[in-house]
């Protein structure tokens, strides 16, 4: 069946949701210009989606009543437009390397105004965390020691300590510490005397799901009023990221999931549907915020929000892809059509490592929109393609499923991948084959001729 072509009418579709700014931009031929200027693929940014996600994110905690703070995680995306907006803000970013934490400062976020992630850190980016007064969320015990002597030896102010609990209902999680290793933390927080403050405690739980993130929360808030009672500040806790992101329409996912078939993939490939990101959420972005505050953790009559301020707590959050939802776009040019069994094999002037789903087995699934000199390709036709990076490697697809195209792609065309911000656009990419990775053009304002500029302007 596998080798069987489909009839087209019948290829399962997943169009992201209509987002009439970002079409504005796609009819009015700047995307065409800046293809023609770079010669290669680019991504483009609109960092007043990103202001409106950050904004709705602090508007869902005031609303809550409680105080707290908005954490962009860094490691989402590498632009630095992103940090600029942070530090125009005041609000704060999540680093887990150096390199990160030197991005976060240079581009003008306070160091209190960071809080410092990952495993096992890096030496330089604990000294200098320490120093900067970052918040740093440890993983291990013997992290906390080492926190705690690089304080002693000449920090001129106490380290800022968050202790990550590993989270029970994820045991298999390599990061943060079971309640016998928190327990023995504390002990050595309050020997450690002024060279650390005990500001609270943290998770990052993998998934999406609202109530067991309410759940832990209410837990943490337990574990702080137990620091409190030895000694410790204990007055903050971080619920990690984790916030959906809903890309497409509910009656379009569910009727592409139970219509998708291996066949409907070049070579008959099969994506475990499993494995695919969850397109569509009912609860999303700072809806799952307001979400979680309104859920009662278990155990417990209130919900979390009323047990966070009738305790003091204040609630941290780190959010990477929410706050990226729909500010930007994946731009490749067609370098090639070639024709296969009922569809066409386009080859772009690009990799599937600008497009970085295909790295974990599965798939980018919202529709690619096919944009012509002339503007988006519109209207009933058919014709479907596939598409494939410019490289020898024969798995680099960027979209394996043959996605019916309403017009027949040409060279020279566009192929423009909405919504990639969050994770897609950076995080795997790589100059394979000594191609330039993708420059990012940031757009300001709206309209169809928006002003640009790269993301990383020449050095002064
Ligand atoms: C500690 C921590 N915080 C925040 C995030 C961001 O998650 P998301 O982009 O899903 O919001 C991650 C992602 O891995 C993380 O590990």
């Amino acid at each position: 069946m596998n080798g069987t072509p489909p009839t087209a009418a019948a290829l399962p579709t997943l169009p992201a949701y209509p987002d009439p700014a970002t079409d504005e931009v796609l009819d009015g031929g700047l995307l065409h210009e800046l293809a023609h200027a770079f010669g290669g693929p680019f991504h483009f940014l609109l960092p007043h989606r990103f202001d409106a996600n950050l904004a709705a994110f602090r508007a869902a905690l005031d609303d809550a009543g409680v105080d707290g703070r908005v954490y962009y995680a860094k490691k989402a995306n590498k632009a630095a437009a992103w940090i600029e907006r942070v530090a125009a803000a005041g609000a704060g970013v999540d680093v887990a390397s150096p390199g990160e934490l030197r991005e976060a400062l240079g581009h003008g976020v306070r160091g209190e105004h960071l809080v410092v992630t990952g495993p096992a850190k890096h030496e330089e980016l604990l000294r200098v965390a320490v120093l900067q007064g970052a918040l740093i969320a440890v993983d291990t015990l013997d992290e906390l020691d080492r926190v705690a002597a690089l304080a002693r030896a000449g920090a001129a102010r106490p380290a800022r300590l968050l202790l990550r609990r590993l989270p029970p209902a994820q045991p298999h999680s390599r990061f943060g510490m079971t309640a016998a290793e928190l327990d023995e933390a504390l002990t050595r927080c309050v020997r450690a005397g002024d060279a650390v403050r005990t500001e609270g405690f943290g998770f990052h739980l993998s998934g999406y799901a609202i109530q067991p993130r309410a759940d832990l929360a209410g837990h943490l808030v337990d574990l702080c009023l137990t620091a409190r009672a030895r000694g410790l500040r204990a007055d903050r806790i971080s619920i990690g990221g984790g916030f959906a992101v809903d890309y497409a329409a509910a009656g379009d996912w569910h009727a592409f999931l139970a219509a998708q078939r291996p066949r409907h993939y070049h070579a008959g490939k099969a994506f475990p549907a499993a494995g695919f990101y969850p397109y569509h959420s009912p609860v999303a972005g700072a809806g799952a915020l307001r979400a979680v505050l309104a859920a009662v953790p278990e155990g417990g009559r209130d919900t979390l929000a009323g047990r966070l301020r009738a305790t003091g707590t204040l609630l941290l959050v780190e959010p990477g892809r929410a706050l990226l939802d729909r500010a930007g776009s994946s731009v490749f040019r067609v370098q090639g059509v070639k024709d296969r069994d009922g569809y066409a094999i386009l080859t772009v002037d690009g990799t599937s490592l600008s497009l970085s789903e295909q790295w974990f087995n599965s798939e980018y699934l919202p529709d690619p929109v096919l944009v012509t000199p002339a503007g988006r390709a519109l209207g009933p036709g058919v014709h479907p393609a596939c598409v494939g990076g410019a490289t020898c490697l024969e798995p680099d697809l960027l979209t394996w499923r043959k996605i019916p195209f309403p017009a027949r792609p040409s060279t020279g065309d566009l192929l423009v991948y909405p919504n990639t911000a969050g994770y897609q656009m950076d995080s795997n990419e790589s100059p394979f084959h000594d191609l330039p990775l993708p420059p990012k053009v940031v757009l300001d304002g709206a309209g169809p001729r928006p002003h640009w500029h790269l993301d990383r302007r020449p050095p002064h």
